[in-house]
C-alpha cells in the first residue's frame, strides 16, 4: 500500500483483558473504527507507538501498520483516496432506501438524503393514526425498553420520534461520507482509556475522542481567567491539561461533576481541580463569574438544561470575549422552545453555532428498543434496523456570550 497514512477521526481505544499467552507487559487494548465497526487488538504501548508515528500522516512499515489499516485505523491522508470510498453503511442504506420507494439505486449523498426524505413521509403517514402512541407505551408484544414512560419524551410521540431519526440518519449521510482523519494528541488518547461506563441515571453520552479534542481546539485562545467544566464524561479536564504543550494550566481548571467514579478516574488523569458536586441546586457562590470559558454538554430533559444554562451563566465571567461552549442538539431536547427561552432567561444569546459538531456513539439498548418500538407501531424492520444501525447521534456546538444591557 502507497501514499500516507494517519488516524481515523472515529477511532476509539478500549482495555481489552490479557490472555495466559500475554506477558504482563503487554497490556493489551481495542482499537476501535466506530464508523466501519473495525477493530485492531494489539499490545497498548506498541499501537501507541504505532498512532504517534501516523498522527500527522506517515507511510506504512511493519506488521502492526498494515493490520491497522485493514482494521480502519489508519485510513488514507489522500483525499482521493477516501472519497472513493463511502463506508458499507452508507452503500446499504441507498439499497434498502432504493428498494423500498421502488427508485434506480444511485450511491451519491444527494440521492440518498432524498430517498430519506421521501420515506420519512411515507413513515410519517404511517404513524398518523389515532392512539398510536399507546401501541409504543403499552405495546401487544413486550419489548426491551430502556427508558420507563414519564423519563422518555419521544416515545409520547410517535412523529417526533421518526423525525429525530430521519434526521440522524441525514446528518450521518451528510458528515460521515468520507471517513477522514483526525490529528489526536496521543497523550490525551493513552489517558482516555478505561473510563467508567457511561450510566443513563446520570445521563451520560460520552462523546468521541476526536470530538473531545476538537471542542478544546474551538475554545482555545490566549490569557483569559480560566475554564470551568461542568459535567466531564466527556474527559475534557483531560484534553485541556494534558502533554507538554497543554492549553490550560493545572490551575486554571476546575471540574464539578456528580459521578464519584468518574472523579476517581479522572484523579489520576488530569491536572485540573476536582469537586463532588450536584448542580440541580445551581453553582456555589465560589465559582461565580470567574471563568472566560465554560464548557458543559447538558441533560436533553428539560429541568436538567434550564439548570446547567442557569449554572453556566453563573460561572461565566464579565470579561470581554469570556464564551460557553455548550453542546446540544436543541430539535431532539424535551421542550425545543425552552432551550431558547432558558438562554434568554439566563441572559446569554448565540455568537455562533456549529452545526452537528460533536458526535457521540449511539448505545445498544436504547437502538434496540428504538427498533422494536417502531416495528411495534407497524413500520417495515428491513428499513428501520438499517436507519438505526447508523452507530452515532450528533449535537450542535452553541458559542454562548451574555447579552451586553
Ligand atoms: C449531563 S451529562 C451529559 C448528557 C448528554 N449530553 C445527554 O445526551 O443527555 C454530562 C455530565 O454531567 C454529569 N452530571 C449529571 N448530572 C449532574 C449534576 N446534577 N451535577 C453535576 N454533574 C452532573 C454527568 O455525570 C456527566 O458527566
Amino acid at each position: 500500500m502507497n501514499g500516507e497514512f494517519a488516524i481515523t477521526t472515529h477511532l476509539d481505544l478500549l482495555p481489552s483483558q490479557r490472555t495466559t499467552h500475554e506477558s504482563p507487559k503487554e497490556e493489551p487494548i481495542l482499537a476501535i473504527n466506530l464508523l466501519t465497526g473495525r477493530r485492531l487488538r494489539a499490545p497498548r504501548e506498541a499501537l501507541l507507538q504505532l498512532l504517534e508515528r501516523h498522527r500527522l500522516g506517515a507511510s506504512l512499515r511493519g506488521d502492526l501498520a498494515e493490520r491497522a489499516v485493514h482494521a480502519d485505523i489508519l485510513r488514507p491522508v489522500e483525499e482521493s483516496q477516501a472519497l472513493l470510498s463511502p463506508c458499507d453503511l452508507l452503500a446499504e442504506l441507498d439499497r434498502v432506501l432504493s428498494r423500498y420507494l421502488a427508485q434506480p439505486r444511485h450511491l451519491s449523498p444527494e440521492s440518498i438524503l432524498d430517498k430519506l426524505d421521501r420515506c420519512r413521509q411515507d413513515f410519517a403517514r404511517r404513524v398518523a393514526v389515532p392512539g398510536i402512541e399507546d401501541r409504543l407505551l403499552h405495546p401487544q408484544q413486550p419489548f426491551h425498553k430502556v427508558y420507563d414512560e414519564e423519563s422518555h419524551y419521544l416515545w409520547h410521540d410517535p412523529q417526533r420520534l421518526i423525525e429525530t431519526v430521519f434526521a440522524t440518519v441525514s446528518l450521518f449521510v451528510q458528515r460521515e461520507w468520507t471517513d477522514a482523519t483526525y490529528p489526536f494528541d496521543i497523550e490525551f488518547l493513552r489517558l482516555a482509556i478505561g473510563r467508567p461506563r457511561a450510566l443513563l441515571e446520570y445521563e451520560q453520552q460520552p462523546c468521541l475522542l476526536s470530538t473531545t479534542l476538537e471542542r478544546c481546539r474551538l475554545a482555545r485562545r490566549d490569557g483569559g481567567t480560566g475554564y470551568l467544566v461542568l459535567g466531564d464524561d466527556d474527559l475534557i479536564s483531560v484534553a485541556l491539561t494534558c502533554g507538554p504543550n497543554s492549553q490550560a494550566r493545572p490551575d486554571d481548571v476546575d471540574v464539578i461533576e456528580l459521578d464519584e467514579r468518574l472523579l476517581q478516574f479522572l484523579a489520576g488523569r488530569t491536572l485540573a481541580t476536582l469537586h463532588s458536586g450536584d448542580l440541580t441546586a445551581g453553582l456555589p457562590a465560589k465559582f461565580h463569574h470567574r471563568y472566560t470559558t465554560v464548557f458543559t454538554d447538558p441533560m436533553y430533559l428539560a429541568e436538567g438544561m434550564h439548570g446547567f444554562i442557569g449554572c453556566c451563566r453563573q460561572g461565566l465571567s464579565f470579561d470581554r470575549g469570556s464564551r460557553v461552549f455548550l453542546s446540544t442538539c436543541p430539535e431532539q431536547l424535551q421542550h425545543p422552545a425552552q432551550f431558547w427561552q432558558s438562554l434568554a432567561a439566563h441572559g446569554l444569546q448565540v455568537s455562533r453555532q456549529h452545526k452537528a459538531f460533536s458526535r457521540y456513539r449511539l448505545p445498544q439498548s436504547p437502538r434496540q428498543a428504538t427498533l422494536e418500538g417502531l416495528t411495534q407501531i407497524g413500520l417495515p424492520a428491513a428499513v428501520t434496523s438499517t436507519l438505526l444501525s447508523v452507530p452515532y447521534l450528533y449535537a450542535d456546538m452553541f458559542e454562548l456570550e451574555s447579552v451586553v444591557a
